[in-house]
């Protein structure tokens, strides 16, 4: 029986490989590029050497970028207003290749190596169902007899050490990281008490904000229909215009001047509280700039809908809901809500902060002579005494009640 296994050349899924192989199965390992720090020709021989059939390695980046990315910053989303949802975006990719790929071998099985208690195991198995609803998963750390020869760390180790799986570069670091183009994710382990500052050593993607430069870059970002097409550094005149060279580029301006920080508790799907600390410079500037260029391009109205929604977006992907009637429909509407979010914003991103100083638009709404103190514009200040007349009626009537 072939499984498809989703590997990352860490420990747990070096040992889950093993593991399969002993329960008699054929394992074919799966890593997806989606710009994490990984050496995958070290990786891929490591599972060859373990006894992978083959070893597949996919480089994701693009895809990731334009059809995983881009569409949830349209959306300005955020998990409890914090959380840009870095892990959960890259789960549904990474998901629909490994579905792929199994469908091509002919492989009745899928595994991966999320625990039991956390959202990495929805957001898998959900898109593993909802992509081939005939498929059969093999989820380890749900699993009795596996749970059973792996009470911990130690035996994960124990058993890597009796089969010959080198461990060295992944027992260093006392915590855990997911990692990827769109941020680094640090959790669990010595993380693992919300009280206890998260040392700087631990940072990876991100100087500190303390430690950036004492000089503001400026740098521009165009974009059409909510998405970024073009970013220019102002200072040195570079330009980026593909997708994946522009987010990347985004993610070293970022990176050099600290921005994307966010150490939370947040809550897990499963129910449980987590305690994660997060890096996401080039996303936190193009969430910044992008809600920027709203302000003067999108209606009202519109807008609270799209922000009712946004939350909803916010919570859809974070709880693994990518691949559902739900997330198609308010992806139809966010795409909707874009089609006039057009034109340039200039930021100053400065220890820690993307700070939006500049805006044009061709689709502008904003009209300087409406807004305007010294002109009157077409609008005449008496109306607003009816406006705000009406608008008191029922105030009025509210304050008569109580105060009987
Ligand atoms: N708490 C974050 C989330 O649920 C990050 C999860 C990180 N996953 C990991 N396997 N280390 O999106
Ligand atoms: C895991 O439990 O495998 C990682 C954390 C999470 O999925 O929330």
């Amino acid at each position: 029986q072939k499984v498809v296994l989703a590997y990352s050349g860490g420990l747990d899924t070096s040992v889950i490989l093993k593991w399969l192989l002993e329960q008699g199965y054929e394992v074919f390992a799966y890593m997806a590029d989606i710009g994490q720090q990984e050496d995958f020709d070290a990786a891929r021989e490591k599972a060859l050497k373990i006894g992978a059939s083959d070893v597949f390695i996919e480089d994701m980046r693009k895809e990731f970028v334009t059809d995983y990315i881009f569409p949830v910053f349209k959306a300005n989303a955020l998990y409890e207003g914090r959380y840009l949802l870095g892990t959960a975006i890259a789960r549904p990719l990474i998901a629909k290749k490994q579905i792929e790929i199994a469908n091509n071998l002919g492989a009745a099985y899928v595994s991966h190596g999320a625990t039991g208690k956390g959202n990495d195991q929805v957001r898998f198995e959900l898109s593993y169902y909802a992509l081939n609803p005939k498929i059969k998963i093999i989820s380890p750390w749900k699993n009795k007899d596996f749970l059973a020869a792996f009470k911990g760390r130690t035996d994960l180790l124990a058993y890597a050490e009796k089969h010959g799986i080198p461990t060295k570069q992944t027992a260093s670091k006392p915590y855990s990281e997911d990692d990827n183009l769109l941020h680094i994710s640090h959790e669990a382990g010595i993380l693992e008490d919300p009280a206890h500052e998260c040392e700087e050593s631990i940072y990876s993607h991100t100087t500190s904000p303390e430690n950036a430069p004492d000089t503001p870059v400026r740098i521009r970002i165009r974009f059409r229909d909510g998405i970024p097409v073009e970013v220019e550094n102002l200072t040195d005149g570079t330009v980026k215009t593909d997708a994946l060279e522009l987010f990347e580029y985004l993610n070293q301006m970022g990176s050099e001047h600290g921005i994307g920080r966010l150490d939370m508790v947040e809550n897990r799907f499963v129910g449980i509280k987590s305690r994660g600390v997060y890096e996401t410079p080039g996303g936190s500037i193009l969430h910044a700039a992008h809600k920027d260029i709203e302000g003067v391009a999108m209606d009202r109205e519109v807008m609270r809908l799209r922000d009712m929604l946004a939350a909803k977006l916010g919570e859809l992907v974070y709880n693994g809901f990518w691949f559902s009637p739900e997330m198609e429909f308010i992806m139809a509407a966010m795409d909707k809500s874009q089609e006039l979010i057009d034109g340039d914003v200039f930021l100053k991103l400065y220890k820690g902060t993307a700070y939006p100083v500049a805006r044009t638009s061709p689709s502008s709404l904003y009209n300087q002579e409406l807004s305007s103190m010294d002109i009157e514009g077409g609008y005449n200040q008496e109306d607003a005494e009816g406006f705000i007349r009406i608008n008191a009626i029922r105030l009025m009537a509210h304050r008569r009640i109580v105060n009987q």
